[in-house]
């Protein structure tokens, strides 16, 4: 029996590299809309602020690379122990000529009283997506002493993790998945598709477990669409288990962090995430565990993403939206497309067009400060930014930016087209990647194929997207290369000039500068 690594993981996964992926809930921009819809005063950001961010269990990098690749003032730090990682992560930075980041090799457990802890600077912002319930107590324990010694007082941390009880059903699954593949004498990413396999012949033989919760079974149908180096991270790790909140509200106050929000900014809003009934329990409580361990048995979320700061300053209702009029947004849609209705928890729930109709006008003219928004004519409210902001933020329809785009810098161009040559590939297309951009401050999230659609408006002045299409598509069959064919070229047509108007594409037509690299 293998335990799936090379024996110096503690249990995790380390003989397969994880999957590059950009997370916008990670973008420090983005956090302070939670904080501020949490009622607590975030890190104020501008285009100078020399930000410093530091990110643990940063995979590639990717996250970290765009994010320093559209701040140039800041200083971005990830963290790794996986050593196939971090020289993956350097050496995208040395393509792109980004020296604003720095990956260093180092295990958690025991960085904090390493002499190396010294190099890192205090973080105005710490993230970790897809780390803490995977990773066994003394990482947690080395964790949380981290960010003790390394988040700067009223920095923000944001972590996401796999939570309980909205789990609770799939441990079984998990625990079927890990245990059969780790018999195989294997790497971790064969173990994993054996195991998916086991997972998916009992599902089709009505094993109980997996078919009684729609939650598993949605889980054994992602496992058939999944990438086996993605499913080895998720499910052959030895320690992963999933958590309470409050727990993980107990080890973080160690670190003096206190809990503030979800990035998920619509579980910020009540309304949405439960019904009337037991929106009356929840008015019984203002203590924000027991609020939040009763939201999780409503709406039993499998995924938190939660916002803590180091030192909470409680802000007034009025300096609360002072400072979300501030916040300036960019529309990411076409306006014609902009979705009026969102699935919540509670129901689905519509967007009032008299409402949001004059400002998703407004916006697609380009970026506009929620202040200004509330003062187009003819709204019938301009008292509520946080419902601006949470609405279009929270339903992606929207980012918040720093000021409009610009011509993207040389970083940003040869971080986009180095990041398309490498990880682009037809069988990864839906993966959640990112461009870098110029001006705003925030990479523009989208799936890989606009990452590799992007890099080819960038590298030449004609649009072949027929010819991209079957170079993409090229051992797909043929009715699969049309339908990609089509949606290429409503990509060219929808969302290239969202890509220009943000800094992430030249506003004229694109074409390599001279000496820079071309895919
Ligand atoms: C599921 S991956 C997530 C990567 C990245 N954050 C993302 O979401 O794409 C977890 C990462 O944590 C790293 N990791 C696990 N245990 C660690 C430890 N003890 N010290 C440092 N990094 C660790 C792994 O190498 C891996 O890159």
């Amino acid at each position: 029996m293998t335990r799936g690594g090379d024996g110096w993981g503690e249990g995790y996964v380390t003989d397969i590299a994880y999957l590059p992926g950009y997370y916008p809930n990670q973008s420090p921009l983005h956090l302070h809309l939670a904080c501020l819809l949490g009622g607590v005063a975030g890190i104020e950001i501008t285009p100078e602020t020399p930000l410093s961010y530091l990110e643990l269990g940063c995979g590639h990098g990717f996250g970290a690379l765009v994010l320093a690749a559209s701040n140039p003032a800041w200083r971005v730090t990830g963290i790794d122990f996986n050593p196939a990682h971090i020289a993956a992560a350097r050496d995208l930075a040395a393509e792109a000529g980004i020296a604003n980041a720095t990956f260093i090799e180092a295990d958690l457990a025991s960085l904090a009283g390493d002499p190396l802890v010294g190099d890192i600077p205090q973080a105005d912002v710490a993230t970790m997506h897809g780390l803490w319930s995977w990773v066994a107590d003394p990482v947690r324990d080395g964790i949380v002493a981290l960010l003790d010694r390394k988040v700067r007082p009223g920095g923000v941390v944001q972590m996401s993790y796999n939570a309980l009880p909205g789990w609770q059903g799939a441990i079984g699954m998990q625990r079927l998945l890990r245990e059969s593949g780790q018999r195989l004498a294997a790497q971790s990413d064969r173990q994993a598709e054996a195991g998916a396999e086991l997972v998916r012949e009992l599902a089709k033989a009505n094993a109980a477990h997996l078919r009684d919760s729609g939650f598993v079974q949605s889980l054994v149908e992602h496992l058939g669409k999944s990438n086996s180096a993605y499913l080895a991270h998720e499910y052959m790790t030895a320690a992963w288990r999933p958590c309470f909140h409050a727990d993980v509200v107990a080890a973080l106050a160690r670190a003096k962090l206190n809990w503030v929000a979800s990035a998920q900014l619509v579980e910020n809003f009540t309304p949405l995430m439960l019904g009337d009934e037991a929106r009356k329990v929840l008015d019984r409580f203002d203590d924000p565990v027991m609020r939040e361990l009763i939201k999780d048995m409503c709406v039993n979320r499998p995924l938190r993403q939660d916002v803590f700061i180091r030192g909470a300053r409680r802000l007034s209702s009025a300096d609360r939206d002072a400072a979300l009029g501030e916040v300036m947004l960019a529309l990411l849609c076409p306006p014609d497309k902009f979705a009026w209705e969102l699935e919540a928890p509670s129901g689905r729930a519509n967007l009032d067009r008299s409402f949001f109709g004059p400002i998703a006008e407004a916006l697609a003219e380009g970026p506009r400060r929620v202040r200004d928004l509330l003062e187009l004519p003819g709204l019938a409210r301009r008292d509520n930014p946080g419902e601006v902001v949470g609405m279009l933020v929270g339903t992606q329809q929207a980012m918040r930016v720093l000021a409009p785009g610009c011509e993207p810098g040389p970083r940003v161009r040869r971080l986009n087209a180095a990041a398309a040559r490498r990880f682009v590939r037809s069988d990864n297309l839906n993966n959640s990647m990112a461009l870098a951009t110029s001006g705003t401050g925030a990479p523009l999230s989208c799936p890989m194929l606009d990452l590799f659609v992007a890099s080819q408006l960038q590298a030449g002045p004609a649009a072949d997207t027929g010819a991209w299409a079957d170079a993409l598509g090229a051992d797909h069959p043929e009715a699969e290369r049309q339908r990609l064919r089509e949606f290429i070229a409503l990509l060219v047509a929808e969302r290239a000039p969202i890509w220009r108007r943000l800094g992430a594409l030249p506003a004229a037509s694109g074409g390599p500068r001279p000496g820079e690299p071309v895919l």
